[in-house]
């Protein structure tokens, strides 16, 4: 039986790219996220599904959990992102609210209504993107770390819940990553968005997507707890060696 892998925020980046993988290593791959189009054009290229999803509504969730398999082996609970890099004086309300409404909230939601599928296969795997930001703060990022080590928290915490379970639950922790999640931090500003990645080589989606498939193949009884990984050229959050 092909096994069923579900991929959120699959529309870019890590989420996209995960999706291309997983379908490669013989996954049939279920895509969420809030652009459709985008959706559709991949899950038509990697023989997927595609489905609207925004992990931050509760109906958008359970309407998307309700068109997938009865049995599902893989979630890839990916959907996030950074909204702004204000000091704690200056926080933007709205910016955090987000934040946590759809790193952390949106992680547990969709990992909630998903989860009777992910018992129900015998051998699940749920696989939580978080952040070097869930291990370390810096200056304008309060919001964006504070919700990461909330999803190290939740994640964890799944670890425990599920003890005794056929389910396993890993996080990833990437550093930085060049894909889409700078030009949403500054709102489309793509001047800014490039200067975090000017004079140094970050990771890509692809790097970030091989360690989820490592991970998921690993045999049933082996749990990656946790991967922490970086660019050479990164040494902590706010540590980059540039050229
Ligand atoms: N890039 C990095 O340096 C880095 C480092 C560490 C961790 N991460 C984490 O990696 C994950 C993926 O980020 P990325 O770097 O690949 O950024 P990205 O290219 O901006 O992709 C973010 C994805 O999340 C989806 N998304 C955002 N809000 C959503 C919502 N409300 N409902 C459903 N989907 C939503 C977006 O799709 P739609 O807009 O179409 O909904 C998009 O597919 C995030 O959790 C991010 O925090 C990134």
């Amino acid at each position: 039986m092909q096994k069923i892998a579900v991929v959120t925020g699959a529309s870019s980046g890590i989420g996209a790219a995960t999706a291309r993988q997983l379908a490669t290593v013989g996954f049939k791959v279920f895509l969420g996220a809030r652009r459709l189009d985008r959706l559709e054009s991949l899950a038509a290229e990697i023989s997927g599904t595609a489905h609207p999803l925004d992990v931050t509504d509760p109906i958008s969730v359970t309407t998307f959990v309700a068109q997938l398999p009865e049995q599902v082996h893989v979630l890839v609970n990916n959907a996030g992102g950074a909204f702004g890099l204000e000091p704690i004086t200056e926080l933007d309300e709205d910016h955090w609210l987000s934040m946590y409404q759809t790193n952390v909230l949106g992680l547990a939601r969709v990992t909630k209504y998903l989860f009777p599928r992910l018992e129900a296969s015998g051998n699940g795997h749920v696989v939580n993107i978080g952040s070097i930001a869930g291990l370390e703060t810096y200056p304008g990022g309060a919001g964006y770390t504070a919700a990461k080590h909330a999803v190290r928290a939740v994640n964890d915490t799944m670890r425990l819940e599920w003890f005794g379970k056929p389910i396993r639950v890993t996080e990833i922790d990437p550093g930085l990553v060049e894909t889409e999640f700078s030009l949403v931090r500054f709102d489309g500003d793509t001047e800014k968005a490039k200067k975090v990645y000017a004079g140094m080589q970050p990771l890509s989606a692809e790097d970030i997507a091989d360690t989820v498939v490592w991970a998921v193949t690993r045999p049933a009884h082996v749990n990656i707890d946790q991967i922490v990984i970086k660019p050479l050229a990164q040494a902590r959050a706010t540590m980059v060696h540039r050229t």
